[in-house]
């Protein structure tokens, strides 16, 4: 069994996480989601979701490419998680590239291209112009 895991903070989720998921399953056969809570988006990101973590939960898990949703609380913790789940996988968007190298040392890693335009700020932001 070959396990992905991927981290992020799917708020308002749209196609552009659904085609990253979807990929990610593909490189293999079980699927992890380290979903960043609230607190580490407002103290760590300085972003304010939408949606809490409850719910940003409760969409990955419908999803069929997600086998299993964990919380990401801290930078540091990707070490440890990917030897606790014996990940074989790393994969994150190519935002991204470059900044988890230091991984390669336990599992393989993969920067997969973004969805072009699509993002869940360009969302807020629409959603607050209507809110007026
Ligand atoms: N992602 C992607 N294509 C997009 C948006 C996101 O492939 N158009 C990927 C990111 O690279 C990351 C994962 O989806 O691996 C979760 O990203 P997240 O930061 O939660 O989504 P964004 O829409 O980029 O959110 P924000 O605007 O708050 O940065």
């Amino acid at each position: 069994m070959k396990r992905i895991i991927t981290y992020g903070t799917f708020d308002l989720l749209h196609y552009g996480h659904i085609n990253l998921l979807r990929r990610a399953r593909a490189l293999g056969d079980y699927l992890i989601v380290a979903l960043s809570t609230d607190e580490f988006n407002w103290n760590m990101k300085h972003k304010k979701c939408w949606f809490s973590y409850d719910e940003r939960k409760l969409l990955l898990e419908a999803i069929r490419y997600v086998d299993l949703v964990i919380q990401e609380t801290c930078w540091e913790q990707k070490i440890t998680d990917v030897e606790k789940y014996q990940v074989d996988t790393f994969v994150i968007g190519d935002d991204w590239a470059g900044k988890f190298d230091f991984l390669k040392e336990k599992c393989q890693v993969v920067y997969l291209p973004r969805t072009p335009e699509i993002s869940s700020t360009k969302i807020k932001e629409g959603l607050k112009e209507n809110e007026g």
